[in-house]
């Protein structure tokens, strides 16, 4: 898999005078079952977060709330996506290492992922990452 695999999708958005809402669902909005959500928030100005790639799963990263950049590489070529919009989610297939930089203040970060957290499907040392993908 690689960049190419990964791509910003647009989802569902209900205007409403009233506020907007946005809906998700497995399979069909984006290309796989979810098992798990968790979320970033209180992000310090000038903090990095991730720094790793998954060996299997498969993720949606949204900007809840604010903005923040999302820099994928696949051990050929890199591509940094600026998330600011709650109705358009990044798919991150596996096998992409992934940093997150330039929080704004107050931004919340939401990621659907399809399996639970489990640490033996992390690659945290970039050199592993790249012996395997290439
Ligand atoms: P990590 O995935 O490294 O965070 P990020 O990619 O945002 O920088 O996770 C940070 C810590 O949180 C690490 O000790 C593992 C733990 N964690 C869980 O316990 N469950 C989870 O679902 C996630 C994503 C992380």
């Amino acid at each position: 898999m690689s960049i190419n695999d990964c791509k910003i999708i647009e989802l569902p958005k209900i205007h409403d005078v009233r506020g907007n809402l946005t809906f998700i669902e497995n399979s069909r909005h984006i290309p796989f079952d979810i098992q798990r959500a968790y979320y970033l928030y209180d992000v310090p100005g000038g903090a990095e977060r991730g720094g790793h790639a998954h060996k299997g799963l498969h993720q949606l990263i949204i900007a809840m709330s604010g903005s923040f950049d999302v820099i994928l590489n696949d051990g050929g070529g890199q591509t940094r996506f600026h998330l600011n919009r709650s109705y358009y989610g990044l798919y991150v297939c596996p096998m992409i290492w992934r940093e997150l930089d330039n929080f704004s203040s107050g931004s919340v970060c939401m990621v659907l992922a399809s399996n639970f957290y489990d640490e033996a499907d992390y690659y945290r040392d970039y050199a592993d990452f790249i012996k395997d993908v290439t």
